[in-house]
């Protein structure tokens, strides 16, 4: 009996097994909007053989993007666009659907990927950012203005409006971005806030920003939807968070209401590394799920199906987010099911390509 493949609830939410795609922007919409890419996308996704999908990064304001080509949730035109992409993954797909809810921070106002991927040059219309302290995520990089008391209030109550949005949308799990050097993370980093208010200086203080946002979203979301956060276990560095000081803040989040939490990690300057073992993250994910008593799940470089096994067969998470390795198999899914004699739902269209109905079984080895 394969556990990767066994269900699992989280708040009112059913999965049908333990694996989440891994939220990924596209850098492909329009002014916030989802278009034709999405649908595609998202819709390719919803029939991967996960349980979960979690819909790319998308941002409280405008301003808040990453790219010109990110999503948001900060206006009725971008919450129809969304609309129209889970209205199809809803009656095409077999998968859950959550949305990751995000402020870029200091790294918005940056170039896609391809374009470069480093922060905005005059005349491609950038804009100003905030952060913390003015202290840019590395060399070539805007320096944030510091956020006053008024923005960090606007803030919080742009997340509650775009969590507002994901609900209205139908969406079945909430997931606040609070890694990879975004906002959040920024104002929880030692080495990217140096405030010395309420939100800055001690882990107390610097943990106050992610924990005022969850407390405010989980008073608009409904207990039977899942609210989750995406946090950093640790940040590389002497000089940066620890496996720690992760623990200390899923305990407070917990307390705040979050149902799960998503380890990652990495990402505070443009020169931090992360490790490239497989499952680099998944002892700060056990640890988490010892010591906080929470639904608990992973990312980073796991990628075969008997990997994706042992970390929730063994206890070490509750479910396994994977990106890479489904961008580069989006049947990723049917494939491990194949790989450890398990079955994952499918979309009627696509029965006859179930193992079971194959003439030789012997297919399935
Ligand atoms: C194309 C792409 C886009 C990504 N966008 C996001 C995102 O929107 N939000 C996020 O938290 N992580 C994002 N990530 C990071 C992944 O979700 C994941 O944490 C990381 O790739 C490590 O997992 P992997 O080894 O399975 O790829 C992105 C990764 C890729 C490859």
């Amino acid at each position: 009996m394969s556990t990767l493949f066994s269900p699992f609830r989280l708040a009112d939410v059913e999965l049908s097994n333990r694996i989440v795609v891994s939220p990924m922007c596209q850098y492909s919409a329009d002014d916030g909007c989802a278009n034709d890419w999405h649908l595609g996308h998202v819709g390719m996704l919803a029939n991967c053989g996960a349980g979960l999908v979690i819909v790319e990064a998308t941002h409280v304001e405008r301003h808040g993007r990453i790219t010109h080509g990110c999503t948001g949730l900060y206006s009725d035109e971008n919450e129809a666009a969304m609309a129209r992409v889970i209205a199809h993954c809803r009656r095409h797909g077999t998968a859950r659907l959550g949305i990751q809810i995000a402020h870029a921070g200091r790294k918005a106002s940056s170039q896609r990927p391809w374009e470069g991927g480093g922060a905005l040059k005059t005349g491609a219309d950038p804009w100003e950012t905030i952060g913390p302290s003015p202290i840019p995520f590395g060399e070539g990089w805007h320096v944030p203005r510091v956020a006053t008391l008024e923005d960090i209030a606007r803030v919080r109550a742009a997340f509650v409006n775009s969590v507002r949005r994901a609900l209205r949308i139908g969406f079945d799990a909430i997931e606040l971005h609070y890694a990879h050097g975004y906002l959040a993370h920024s104002f929880m980093s030692p080495v990217s806030n140096h405030r010395i208010d309420q939100y800055g200086g001690s882990l107390e203080n610097r943990m106050r920003f992610g924990r005022e946002i969850a407390q405010a979203v989980r008073a608009v979301v409904p207990k039977g939807v899942a609210l989750g956060a995406r946090i950093t276990g640790s940040d590389w560095r002497d000089d940066g968070l620890s496996v720690d000081d992760a623990v200390t803040y899923a305990k407070a989040l917990k307390a705040d209401g979050i149902d799960y939490i998503d380890v990652s990690s990495g990402g505070i300057t443009a020169d931090t590394r992360n490790p490239t073992t497989p499952g680099y993250n998944v002892p700060i994910a056990e640890r988490i799920k010892r010591e906080v008593g929470i639904a608990t799940r992973v990312v980073g470089l796991i990628v075969a199906p008997d990997q994706a096994e042992a970390v929730v067969a063994d206890g070490k998470a509750d479910m396994v987010a994977m990106a890479r390795a489904i961008l580069d198999d989006p049947r990723w899914g049917w494939r491990a099911a194949r790989a450890l004699g398990a079955e994952v739902p499918r979309v009627p269209q696509y029965q006859r390509a179930a193992p079971k109905l194959w003439p030789g079984a012997a297919m399935r080895a």
